[in-house]
């Protein structure tokens, strides 16, 4: 296949979707890779290091796309971007489907193939491919990091001169991928750090990063947490109401918070009301990993810093581009392991798609294809 490689569009999105690493081990099947000029630029990546890769450089995104059979990007098209799109190629990227009905509409129209990076299945087999986990631990690693630079004081413990240094005390809210990930940075910067999360399995993960685990009892607490992809399951209200009671006294005696807390597709639960942030010591920082969906804490505004009594909330969202270099490792690599599952091998003498709707990863990703929205929650 012939695949083509864009420069992201999206003002402040600084990845790339595929390195030449991985276009290398595409060449080496056989596969042509086209790059438009720049596509790496803002990755730290030449366009001299693709074509050292044996990749084909191109002016612009139109003469990329040219003679191309499948489109692999980052973020999802814009519609004009999508207008642009040959008809009837494949497109591999974000696409937040059900958020995003008329750019879905639009790839139906133009018969693209289209598969979403943000609907791999959670599945031990698709590991390799899941541009979520890669893009969360990124996340969670940053979000310390600007705690860090925040905070007025410093995170280890040190012992000098001028007395001793007590260390900074990290809360944080989420255990999942972010959540263990903002764990474990913190604690390698000395941090003494606290957590907590709704689905009680990962209690061993939390403690294994040197972290202490927040027991919090109530009724629900041992219902089911999990769905089967290991998502938490959205709680009551009054689990809600109860859970803010009891964290609130956790996150006046933390010097900073990360807050991961979410439920896929959902509107992020509300649980640091203005009130706790106001209990804060001045100084604290709040980096709120939820904002997208609607933000952890009620002073949270996307992509803002917001003050609020002295305390700071942070709620960026799109931390991976600010690491762009391993943002786009880590992005190339899982596009890589997804290509060569759904498309088929030319050293073996075949080519195009495997069309393997049998294969719970094909049949979950692919969105449009020939002029049909095929995948089963989409359809109306
Ligand atoms: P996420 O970003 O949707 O949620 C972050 C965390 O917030 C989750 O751990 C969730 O339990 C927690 N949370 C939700 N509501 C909460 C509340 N009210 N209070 C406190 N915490 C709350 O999830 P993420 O990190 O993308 O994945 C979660 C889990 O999914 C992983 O830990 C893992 O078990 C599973 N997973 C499985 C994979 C696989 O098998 N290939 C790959 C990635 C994740």
């Amino acid at each position: 296949m012939n695949f083509a490689v864009l420069k992201e569009t999206e003002p402040g999105e600084s990845r790339v979707a595929l390195v030449p690493e991985a276009a290398k081990q595409l060449l080496a099947k056989g596969h042509k890779v086209s790059v438009e000029a720049g596509a790496g630029r803002s990755a730290f990546i030449p366009d001299s290091a693709y074509e050292q890769a044996g990749c084909v450089l191109r002016a612009n995104a139109d003469a990329a796309m040219s003679a191309t059979d499948c489109v692999l990007k980052v973020r999802a098209p814009s519609i004009s971007e999508a207008e642009r799109l040959p008809g009837g190629t494949a497109l591999v990227s974000y696409l937040w489907a059900a958020r995003n009905p008329q750019l879905v509409l639009k790839l139906k129209d133009r018969k693209v193939a289209s598969f979403a990076m943000d609907a791999i299945p959670r599945i031990s087999r698709a590991q390799s491919m899941d541009a979520l986990s890669s893009m969360a631990t990124i996340a969670g690693y940053k979000a310390v990091l600007l705690a860090a630079a925040k905070l007025g004081k410093f995170m280890p413990m040190l012992t000098t001169a001028a007395g001793t240094i007590r260390p900074a005390r990290g809360f944080i809210i989420g255990a999942g991928v972010a959540g263990l990930q903002a764990i474990a940075t913190a604690r390698r910067l000395g941090a003494v750090v606290e957590a907590f999360d709704t689905r009680p399995a990962v209690k061993e993960q939390v403690e294994s990063l040197g972290a202490k685990f927040a027991a919090f009892v109530h009724e629900e607490a041992h219902a089911e947490s999990e769905d089967k992809g290991g998502y938490a399951k959205e709680k009551s209200a009054s689990f809600l109401a109860k859970e803010t009671q009891f964290l609130a006294e956790k996150i006046k005696a933390a010097d900073f918070v990360v807050t991961t807390a979410q439920i896929p597709g959902k509107k992020a639960p509300v649980l640091i009301t203005r009130a706790m942030v106001q209990a804060m010591a001045p100084g604290s920082v709040i980096i709120d990993l939820a904002a997208e969906s609607g933000g952890n804490c009620e002073c949270t505004r996307a992509d803002e810093t917001a003050v609020e009594n002295d305390v700071t909330i942070m709620g960026p969202t799109n931390l991976p581009s600010s690491l762009p270099l391993d943002a786009s490792r880590m992005y190339a690599r899982n596009v890589l392991s997804f290509l060569l599952q759904i498309v088929k091998d030319p050293s073996k003498g075949s080519d195009g798609l495997t069309l393997d709707w049998d294969d719970e990863i094909f049949r979950e990703t692919c969105i449009t294809m020939g002029g049909e929205i095929k995948h089963p929650k989409l359809r109306q």
